[in-house]
């Protein structure tokens, strides 16, 4: 069975195609998937570059889609050919999210999807939505769940509300389709005019090219005739949440998903609180929440937005294109499994 795995100490040019011996038959309460494609999430990057440390040999990516090729004894919820996603906190089923489920993410704390083939507990996946195909059904484990969460765990948003999308990454991208799937308002953001554009034909009403106005979040509060948008799906961090707090409604609430500017920075306490914002953390999203996204899907028919596919073996020049910020929603791994 192939493989990929992060050599010490990681970077891109450590990962290494490698023979596994093949994962066997599925034991009670298990099934045996034969995967076929993976996505890269920023998370994926961090881990496989080091950032996020894992040990020496994990196999990355938390993101997998498959066919269930054979059911161990016990299993009711899967036959043989069923298309499958895999879930990002394996051990987290409902509820609130158990300490213990943080060390656990596939691909992190325990060895991934970028592999042909595995035995697995059936928790470790739900069924994938109607009609995608695996490598559609492969963005859905961290980004969209991540944006289902925000938007609809986290908040309420209905139609005639505001959300505000940063950039056009996977996470963004779903937030924008499930916003106005929900009948909500979009204002997009993006350092690319053109991507603003492709945002656009998605359904974005307002764009704002970020590095061209700097003050995105007085940019949003006029579009808005001053109130100010309900949710902003902050996935900046410490360098955009000012102007988020700054975009957002008094009351509203900030979604703080993301770290791409970094870990740290001075927040204005003083806006927090005269705005009354809710900023809430929040990390993917437990099983169930899974396939309350996925009936969602059923429901509206909503696509993903591949801009990229790559073969398993050349994962390290997918990240490259992650890294060189090339993409536009999800860039799938195809797995031969
Ligand atoms: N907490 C969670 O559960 C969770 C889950 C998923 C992701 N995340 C985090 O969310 C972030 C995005 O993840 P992803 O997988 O969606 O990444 P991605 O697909 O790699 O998307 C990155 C995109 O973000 C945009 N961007 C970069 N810097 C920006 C900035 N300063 N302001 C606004 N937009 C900016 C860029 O869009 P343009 O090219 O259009 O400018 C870029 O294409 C990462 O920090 C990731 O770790 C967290």
């Amino acid at each position: 069975m192939a493989a990929i795995k992060i050599g010490a100490p990681a970077s891109l040019d450590s990962l290494e195609l490698v023979s596994l011996d093949d994962p066997g038959a599925p034991g009670p309460g298990e099934v045996r998937v034969a995967l076929k494609a993976s996505s890269l999430n920023f998370h994926d990057y961090a881990v496989v570059t080091g950032m996020i440390p894992a040990a020496a040999g994990r196999i990355p990516m938390s993101d997998g889609a498959g066919e269930v090729v054979a059911i161990g004894d016990g299993v009711t919820e899967y036959a043989v050919g069923d298309a499958v996603v895999s879930t990002f906190f394996p051990d987290w089923h409902d509820g609130q999210t158990p300490a213990t489920a943080f060390t656990r993410v596939p691909g992190d704390g325990i060895d991934g999807y970028a592999r042909e083939a595995i035995v697995a507990p059936t928790n470790w996946f739900t069924h994938a939505p109607k009609g995608y195909s695996h490598a559609e059904a492969a963005t859905l484990t961290c980004a969209g769940l991540t944006a289902w969460r925000a938007l609809f765990v986290d908040n309420a948003i209905k139609p005639g509300d505001t959300v505000l999308v940063q950039g056009s990454g996977g996470v963004s991208v779903f937030a924008l389709q499930f916003a106005k799937a929900a009948g909500a308002n979009v204002i997009a953001t993006s350092s690319s005019d053109e991507k603003l554009e492709r945002l656009r034909e998605l359904g974005a009403d307002h764009l704002i090219n970020y590095k061209e106005i700097l003050a995105w979040g007085a940019e949003a509060l006029k579009i808005t005739g001053g109130a100010g948008v309900d949710c902003v799906v902050e996935i900046g961090g410490a360098g955009t949440l000012d102007q988020s707090m700054m975009a957002t409604r008094v009351g509203g609430h900030v979604a703080m998903i993301g770290v791409l500017t970094g870990f740290a920075g001075p927040v204005q306490t003083g806006l927090l609180m005269a705005k009354n914002l809710r900023v809430q953390g929040l990390t993917v999203g437990s099983c169930t929440q899974q396939r309350d996204m996925i009936a969602g899907i059923d429901a509206n028919g909503i696509k993903p937005v591949i801009s990229d596919h790559f073969e398993l073996a050349r994962l390290a020049d997918a990240f490259r294109h992650q890294e060189a910020n090339r993409h536009f929603g999800k860039i799938v791994v195809d797995i031969a499994g």
